[in-house]
Formats: structure tokens, sequence, C-alpha cells
């Protein structure tokens, strides 16, 4: 019997794992400049906050929800997204109020039973934020900009933003409206998936990518055009102020969420890169949300990246080079007592804080350089015979291959510690190495 990971699923192997690190890395770092903080909840919820979050005409609840009854019986779902998780649990644990901001960030992984495919995983992972207090459309173009900051920090400048304003429940229904009468005529022209949708959430047809469908959708009326007048000003001022933070944009009219809580702003950052699941990060602004699961009204905006796309992109940008795993120094050793010896410097590497490894299989000198090289180490230090009777041996620049002659108790000069075997301390301690 072999074991393979479930469909839709994939192992991060060590080779990926350190990109994965500095992505992290730098979501936490970007996200903690605007002064989010890191909230984690569970993987699993009551199933009903996502079905009343979502909705229940989207597609996630309706067909991709990993739901599962617990041994009493309650149902349980695993999060297909993480907002209705982060609001539910601000609310129960009152960090979410009308009068202050609260700045929530969060990294894991989420699950949908999607039809697997590149870019699109059953689990796969995000980066998000959320914002809860402010409807003020300077937090709009500060939630995008940071999403494009972020995304320029890892040195991809391709991306597209796309935003729209979806509008609000009081200007929603007549637009909803004007695209139903709009699409009367041509639904049945339409795939089946539109027809469905037709019915249950019309906006939905917007995001359709069949061919058949585009001509139809290309001339539809479009949310912009229908706001009220206060969505109308905020969207306005949301373009204003992104203008001047100078955050390259597009207006999409066509652009809408798979998700029913948005309201006001959506946005999309989407790659030329990835193929049809092109959207790295999607957001927007869910004033009704928190009400509608308990709190008092507070307006709210955030975000979501999809990890695994990023990784994609930075990869097909070649981006992601210089950040796999390397080790500094390789103690190459020939005979029992220059092990002995290079164990110990070795032991003082890594009080030094150098990331150092030496070899554990007696492999001949050859092929510890070569297991040097698949480490990818900065430097290799040989010691044999001859470097046992001078206390000296060689340290080899592993990429410039030039070699310079170092005693032994000079090689950790400069990194940390050389003030003996008996010395336990990391140096950092007043007058030790005097
Ligand atoms: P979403 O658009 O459903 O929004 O997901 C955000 C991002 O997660 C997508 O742009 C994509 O990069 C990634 N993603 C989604 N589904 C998959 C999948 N099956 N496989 C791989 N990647 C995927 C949300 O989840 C909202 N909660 C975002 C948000 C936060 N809105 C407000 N606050």
């Amino acid at each position: 019997m072999k074991y393979t990971a479930p469909r839709g699923t994939k192992d991060i192997l060590p080779d990926d794992s350190s990109i994965w690190q500095v992505v992290e890395n730098v979501c936490r770092a970007v996200f903690g400049l605007y002064n989010y903080q890191e909230i984690r909840t569970p993987i699993f919820e009551p199933t009903e906050l996502f079905a009343r979050s979502i909705g229940d005409s989207t597609d996630i609840v309706k067909k991709e929800m990993y739901t599962f009854a617990d041994r009493k019986g309650r149902s349980l779902t695993l999060r297909p997204e993480a907002t209705a998780a982060v609001v539910r649990a601000g609310l129960e644990n009152n960090l979410i109020s009308t009068d202050n901001l609260t700045k929530l960030y969060y990294i894991g992984p989420m699950f949908r039973y999607e039809r697997p495919q590149a870019g699109r995983q059953r689990q796969f992972n995000q980066a998000g934020i959320e914002a809860f207090g402010s409807n003020d459309p300077l937090l709009d173009a500060e939630v995008i900009q940071m999403a494009v900051k972020l995304f320029e920090t890892l040195g991809l400048k391709e991306l597209e933003v796309d935003v729209n304003s979806v509008g609000c429940k009081k200007c929603r229904p007549v637009y909803l409206e004007a695209l139903k009468k709009y699409f009367q005529e041509n639904i049945k022209h339409m795939c089946e998936d539109c027809k469905a949708r037709f019915e249950t959430n019309p906006l939905r047809i917007l995001d359709c990518k069949e061919e058949p469908c585009q001509k139809y959708i290309a001339k539809a009326p479009a949310m912009v055009d229908h706001l009220d007048p206060e969505c109308k000003d905020h969207f306005e001022k949301v373009v204003g102020w992104l203008g001047g933070l100078g955050v390259k944009f597009k207006i999409n009219d066509r652009l809408v969420r798979g998700l029913d809580y948005y309201t006001k702003t959506a946005f999309e950052v989407v790659s030329k890169r990835l193929g049809a699941q092109n959207a790295v990060c999607g957001g927007g602004r869910y004033d009704d949300l928190v009400e509608e699961l308990g709190g008092k009204p507070t307006p709210a905006i955030g975000f979501a990246i999809g990890l695994e796309r990023l990784i994609e992109v930075l990869k097909s940008e070649n981006k992601q080079q210089g950040m796999g795993h390397r080790i500094d120094l390789f103690i190459a050793t020939i005979g029992d007592e220059a092990r002995k010896v290079g164990f110990d410097l070795l032991t003082k590497a890594r009080i030094s804080g150098v990331r150092a490894d030496t070899d554990y299989l007696g492999k001949s000198l050859k092929a510890q350089m070569k297991a040097a090289d698949r480490l990818k180490a900065h430097y290799v230090y040989i010691i044999g015979e001859e470097e046992l009777k001078k206390k000296s041996a060689m340290l080899k620049n592993m990429e410039t291959a030039d070699q310079k002659e170092v005693p032994f108790d000079q090689l950790f000069k400069d990194t940390g510690c050389d003030c003996g075997d008996d010395c336990k301390c990391s140096c950092e301690d007043d007058g030790c190495c005097d």
C-alpha cells in the first residue's frame, strides 16, 4: 500500500519551505509596519458561521465546504477563509469596538473542496489582514497600498491592482434588478452556471470566465453607475487617495468577489504570470458583517493573499533566488583526530551563530566537498593530518573558489567566541574574551 497526499493538497518540501519562511516573514514585517497584530483562530468553526457570513448562494457554501459532525453531532467546518472566524473571535474576545481601530492579521491554511488545478488547491494558505472600526476611504487606500508594498518588498512589480465598488445593501438591490433585466433576454445563450446564478446571485454572472458568456457580460450595466450618493462619494475618495498614495491601479467595473459579505470597495491583485486562477490577493470592505454576526454596526475592511499563488509568481519572475536554505560553513575532515578538532570547531561555530555542518557518513574528501556543494555552503574548512600539525587549515570560499589559510583559533574571531574550550558564554558577557 502506497500512501499519497490527499487530492488537492501538497507537501511543502525543504527546498521550498525556506522560500515560504521568507515570504511569511515579509508578510509579518509589512503587516507589523502598519501596526497589525497577529490573531490565530481555530482551523474549524461552527458551520453556521461560514454559511451566514459567506452567503448561502455562494459556491463556497453550496459545494466547497469540508463539513463534518463531531461526536456530539455538532456541525463543524474546516475554515474556507478567515474573515468570518476573525470577526467571531474579535466579538467573542471584545477586540472589536466602534470607537477604536482594531488591526489584525493571520497566516494559515484554508480548505475548499474545489476542482484542483494550477493555482487551485483544496488546502491552501493565506496571509490576510482585517481592520475594524473605520469607514474612512483613506483606510481602504492604505490597505491596498499595504498589499502592493508587500509584493514590492518581495521584488514583484508586474502585478495589476483592480478596484471596484459593489455598493451597499441600499443601492445593490436596484443594481441587481438592472442586471436581471439586462440578462433576461440573453441568459438562454449563456452557460449553465450563469443560468443558475441568474436565479440565485446575478452579480456572480460578471465573474464567469466561459468564452460564450463574455460578449453578454461586457455590455452589462456597471455597479459604479448605480451607486447611491454615499457609496459613490466613498468610491471617489478611495480612488482619489489611491492616486495620492501613488498606487497604480485600474478601475474594473466587472470585478465581483466570490463571497457575499462585501460592501463598497472590492479589489484584487492579479498576475499575468498565473493561468486562469490569476488572483494573488482579494479583499474589500464588509461594513455589515460584524453586525450580522451579533456585534454593533462596525465598518471593516481586509484582504487575503494566496501564498501558493504568490510563491508561484515569485518563481515565475525568478525572484525566489537567494531565499533558499544555505549554511555558512561546512567542516570537512580526514581521519579521526581531525574529526575531533573539526567537531570542536563545529560546536564553536554554532555558539557563534554560524550555521554549520559536517560529515557523519565517513565520506571521502571529494564526497564531503560534494555534500558541501549540495548544502550550498558559503565556506568549507578542510582539516587533514598536515593541518593538525600546523593548527591551521584552508578556508575555501565556495562561490569564488578563493582559499586562505586560517588558524583554528582564528576561525571565529570575527564571528564570535574564541576564548577557549572552557568558555560557555556567548561572548556578549562583558569582559569574557579579554
Ligand atoms: P478570496 O478571494 O476567496 O478571499 O481568497 C483570497 C485569495 O486566496 C485568492 O485571491 C487566492 O489567491 C487565494 N485562494 C483562494 N482560493 C484558493 C484555492 N482554492 N487555492 C489556492 N489559492 C486560493 C477571501 O478569502 C477573503 N476572506 C479575503 C478577505 C479578507 N476579504 C476581506 N478580508
